[in-house]
């Protein structure tokens, strides 16, 4: 199988997201772009502007992470500016199903991303209707946290539900990833890698990049 790699950008450098962004691109599937509000988690990143911009300069297809108390309120937004991919938390709205509907009206691919105490049963009822299940590695809110080893087992309960369910669903894995810590969630069942601060490093990303590249396609090829 073909693992994909997504960098979140969350620790790059963002005075050169341009070049930081295509210095990785051509070992990456996809690019990770986390969005916080304050609300939901205690800091702030950027919005649709930015994912606008970075749009324009990288040929990748964009995954945006919602880490935000009122998801309805910028889905529309963040697909007109560019997201291929959009996922929240299911647990800040009353309807996890009309914000999945909205995201997917707008013409994107839905995902719900599954925080560590949060468990998996949560979107059970929605695997069929999604693109992307994102479970939780790390605490929401910052990039550069260790792996929470306790969630590997999410993470496979989560395979299992996928496939007892028929849904296409891919399994993204955020948070702590890296040459240590990959094959635990490759193991447990991930099929897309999210790495922030093992990519951006501030040392050498494209190496970076095509260290941890290699290394999914060495795992995905004992399948
Ligand atoms: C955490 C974010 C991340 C993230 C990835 O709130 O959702 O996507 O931190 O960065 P690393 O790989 O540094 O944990
Ligand atoms: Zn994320």
């Amino acid at each position: 199988m073909t693992l994909k790699l997504s960098p979140s950008i969350l620790t790059a450098d963002f005075s050169a997201l341009a070049t930081e962004l295509r210095s990785v691109s051509e070992w990456v599937d996809w690019f990770h772009l986390d969005v916080m509000d304050g609300h939901y988690v205690e800091n702030i990143t950027f919005g649709p502007t930015v994912v606008e911009a970075i749009r324009r300069v990288v040929d990748r297809p964009l995954h945006v992470h919602l880490m935000i108390s009122e998801p309805a309120r910028y889905v529309d937004w963040f697909a007109r500016v560019g997201a291929d991919r959009i996922s929240f938390h299911p647990e800040v709205v009353p309807d996890p199903r009309t914000v999945v509907d909205q995201i997917r009206g707008a013409g994107a691919q839905a995902g719900l991303a599954v925080h560590p105490d949060v468990p998996v049963e949560t979107i059970a009822p929605f695997v069929g209707d999604i693109a992307v299940v994102l479970m939780m590695t790390v605490r929401p809110g910052f990039g550069g946290q260790a792996y929470l080893d306790e969630v590997t087992p999410k993470i496979a309960h989560a395979r299992r539900l996928v496939e007892k369910t028929g849904s296409d669903a891919e399994i993204e894995v955020d948070g702590g990833v890296n040459l240590t810590t990959v094959d635990r969630a490759v193991d447990a069942g991930a099929d897309i890698l999210v790495a922030g601060s093992a990519i951006f490093d501030g040392k050498n990303p494209p190496a970076a990049a095509r260290r941890m590249r290699e290394r999914l396609d060495v795992l995905g090829s004992r399948t």
